[in-house]
């Protein structure tokens, strides 16, 4: 694949840089024309939730950026690192159709250059659900995110509500750290069957999708409950947990209701309270999440 250095390469309909150099030549030039930047961070294997991004931030700002990234520090030992899919090439065919004007490509070794030792310790947000079954998956989360908002250099940033913990880091982090980034998070994009988008489904066979299906439904029956008027945290959680015990198949790693800017564990729900579930099928990682006064979405 043609990697175009400036503007547009006309076969993949956006350009395509792959160094910090090149991608600051081309931004710079627009912010001094006065566009404003909209970036869309993601590691690829691209999903109708991501064009959402794509759209949200074509809506906002003049000019959108998305990096594509398989970030190596996010990943802990044994997870899917190796094996996550990469496809340039079908990403930019998407990414092109949808208005965005720069794909940033970088490799590992432009983002971490020989010697890089510098990394970002996340808020206490960061610590439980997510944090406790993936040590060391948010400091490569909030290490990447500011190195590429250093390189970008964006108006705002466009991240996705399934990642609802990874939003909290990376909120808590432009503001304990002043960033000068507005970051937006997007409403979950799902399959019509409830499935929220994943590029990790890809790794399903039909009947283990099937199974992954309880995440959703034992979100929804949460919302049910709460706009029924139960308001007993222990209650809810133990009803959603039930539907996980009649599937076979699939291991919870947790099932949360927690205050949605904190992360603590709830006894009384509101309808701020945030529900987050991360459970495996087959050995692949799920989590969704919703708010429970909002419903899904
Ligand atoms: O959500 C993701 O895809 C990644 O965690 C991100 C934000 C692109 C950082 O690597």
């Amino acid at each position: 694949m043609k990697h175009a250095s400036r503007e547009s390469d006309a076969s993949l309909g956006c350009a395509i840089v792959t160094t910090r150099g090149d991608l600051r030549a081309v931004v710079d030039g627009w912010r001094a024309a006065g566009e404003t930047i909209g970036f869309v961070p993601t590691m690829g294997a691209l999903h109708a939730g991501h064009l959402s991004l794509v759209d949200a931030a074509k809506r906002e700002c003049t000019r959108v950026v998305a990096s594509i990234f398989v970030n190596p520090t996010q990943f802990g030992p044994g997870e899917d690192f190796e094996r996550y899919p990469r496809d340039l090439e079908r990403d930019v065919a998407q990414l092109a159709p949808r208005g965005v004007d720069l794909v940033f490509a970088p490799t590992p070794a432009e983002v971490y250059r020989p010697g890089s030792s510098t990394v970002v310790e996340p808020a206490k947000v960061s610590l439980p659900l997510e944090g406790s079954f993936r040590p060391g998956h948010f400091r490569g989360v909030a290490t990447v995110v500011l190195k590429l908002f250093n390189m970008v250099r964006p108006d705002s940033a466009f991240f996705g509500q399934k990642d609802y913990q990874q939003s909290l880091v990376v909120r808590r982090m432009v503001d304990d750290l002043d960033v000068p980034v507005v970051v937006r998070v997007c409403p979950t994009m799902r399959e019509p069957d409830g499935l929220a988008m994943s590029s990790r489904n890809a790794y399903l066979s039909a009947d283990d999708r099937r199974r992954g299906l309880v995440l959703s439904r034992s979100l929804t029956l949460g919302c049910e409950l709460f706009a029924k008027g139960e308001r007993d945290a222990t209650t809810i959680r133990e009803r959603m947990k039930q539907l996980f015990d009649e599937t076979p198949g699939v291991t919870v790693d947790y099932l949360s209701l927690a205050d949605s800017e904190t992360l603590v564990e709830v006894s009384v729900v509101t309808a701020t309270t945030v529900a987050l579930i991360a459970a495996r099928v087959a050995g692949v990682r799920l989590i969704d999440n919703c708010v429970l006064g909002k419903g899904m979405n």
